[in-house]
């Protein structure tokens, strides 16, 4: 493309966008299923709902309606994106990619799309990858969005993971511009050791799927708890210092941090760690729990259409995941927060994602899970939403 040079060329966050399915699994859902309360789950991990995808729904088309709500709020057409990154480790298949489906949903026709593989940080990596192809000249417009369908890759027999995760999708639009701001610092880790603290045994290349397999369970997500939670809280805070570092920052300088959402706990203990106030966090974990990829474009989403992010404001998103993995990304706010209205134009009946010929999904919701959501009498209402550091707000317009 032509333009400013790599020198002069900055990369912004034209559009946002986000989307969370209407279904809502509770603490007191969950209490049915396994052996937990709700006062536990609250005190130790601060989640008290999360949202769940219903059968028609898949990674991919959640991941449509973030993406296209985040091109409308730019104020492009499909057509303007030149390429689209999606993160997850919920793919609606090993292949065809799913950006690939996504690209056909959103009704561009001439974008390169890809999928990225780094689990719970696979937004903040595909954030990294979307700015260096606009920097770079490769690229004017990228789709980068995180969308996660955790709900169907759960043991609900296993109280130390079912009740973390949930589902949903964010995005965002990065545009060139030769005005500063923008992203301005950047760091990516991945430390292997920990390879096997949060894994999904079966269902590669090293362990195809089986009879075998789907007996022992090794299609469920599983997961070291402690360990996760020591690299968590070790690696959050110094990733997310070295991209402030990097773009010539000091901790007091950010506006907002928006993490990964994976544990009030683990957010009070980088906030500590910082020497900073809790209002300096975004969070929402008590609300949509851990949706991997999608908790970080959720969330920032969520803050800039509340209010929390103003132009001029340097936030930093920072995510930590299996691999282990940990990015994070500081961002010089440019857009006006109110362009966020453009997001309801959207409408999620209005995007649909192709579905094979001659072919159909077993049913794809977990038994447990389905007889649960199937209770006579369920509502759902959702819960207060105050946690500590957070004030309290109505819920967001454009999540659902
Ligand atoms: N309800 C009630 N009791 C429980 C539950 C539950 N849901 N889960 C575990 N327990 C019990 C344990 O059995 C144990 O009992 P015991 O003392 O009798 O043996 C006790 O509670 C304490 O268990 P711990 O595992 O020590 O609990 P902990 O305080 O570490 O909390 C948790 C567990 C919430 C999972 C925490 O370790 C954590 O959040 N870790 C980080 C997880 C995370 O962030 N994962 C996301 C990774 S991102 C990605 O890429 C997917």
């Amino acid at each position: 493309m032509n333009g400013p040079s790599a020198s002069t060329r900055y990369v912004h966050v034209s559009g946002w966008g986000n989307y969370a399915p209407a279904g809502i699994l509770t603490n007191a859902d969950i209490e049915r299923m396994v052996d937990t309360s709700d006062e536990w789950i609250v005190s130790r991990t601060g989640i008290r709902e999360r949202r769940v995808a219903a059968a028609h729904e898949t990674t991919a088309s959640m991941a449509a309606v973030a993406g296209a709500r985040a091109i409308a709020v730019a104020g492009l057409d499909p057509d303007d994106i030149d390429l689209i990154l999606l993160g997850t480790l919920t793919p609606d298949y090993w292949m065809p990619s799913t950006a690939a489906l996504v690209k056909e949903a959103i009704g561009n026709t001439r974008a390169a799309a890809m999928d990225v593989a780094a689990a719970c940080s696979g937004f903040v990596y595909a954030y990294s990858m979307g700015h260096a192809y606009v920097k770079s000249g490769l690229a004017r417009h990228v789709l980068v969005i995180g969308a996660e369908l955790l709900t169907r890759f759960l043991d609900f027999t296993d109280r130390g993971t079912c009740i973390l995760f949930g589902d949903g999708a964010g995005a965002v639009v990065l545009s060139a511009s030769d005005e500063p701001g923008g992203g301005l610092g950047f760091e990516l880790t991945t430390e292997p050791q920990g390879a096997y603290m949060i894994w999904l045994p079966s269902g590669g290349a090293k362990s195809p799927p089986s009879a075998e397999t789907i007996a022992r369970g090794e299609h469920y997500i599983r997961m070291e708890g402690k360990e996760t939670y020591r690299f968590a809280t070790r690696t959050l805070a110094s990733t997310a210092m070295t991209a402030v570092e990097r773009s010539g920052l000091s901790a007091d300088d950010i506006a907002l941090f928006i993490p990964h959402q994976a544990n009030i706990r683990i957010i009070e203990a980088v906030a500590k760690g910082l020497g900073l106030p809790m209002d300096r966090f975004y969070v929402n974990v008590d609300r949509f729990g851990n949706t991997s990829a999608a908790s970080v474009p959720l969330a920032m989403a969520e803050a800039v259409d509340t209010g929390r992010v103003k132009v001029g404001d340097r936030i930093c998103l920072v995510a930590f995941g299996a691999g282990f993995t940990s990015g994070a990304v500081v961002v010089e706010w440019t857009a006006d927060p109110a362009r966020g209205r453009a997001a309801a134009s959207i409408d999620p009946a209005a995007i649909s994602v192709r579905l094979p010929v001659d072919w159909d999904s077993v049913d794809p919701i977990p038994d447990a899970l389905a007889a649960v959501l199937a209770r006579p009498g369920k509502v759902d209402v959702p819960l207060d939403d105050v946690v500590p550091g957070e004030p309290e707000h109505a819920h967001p317009p454009h999540v659902g």
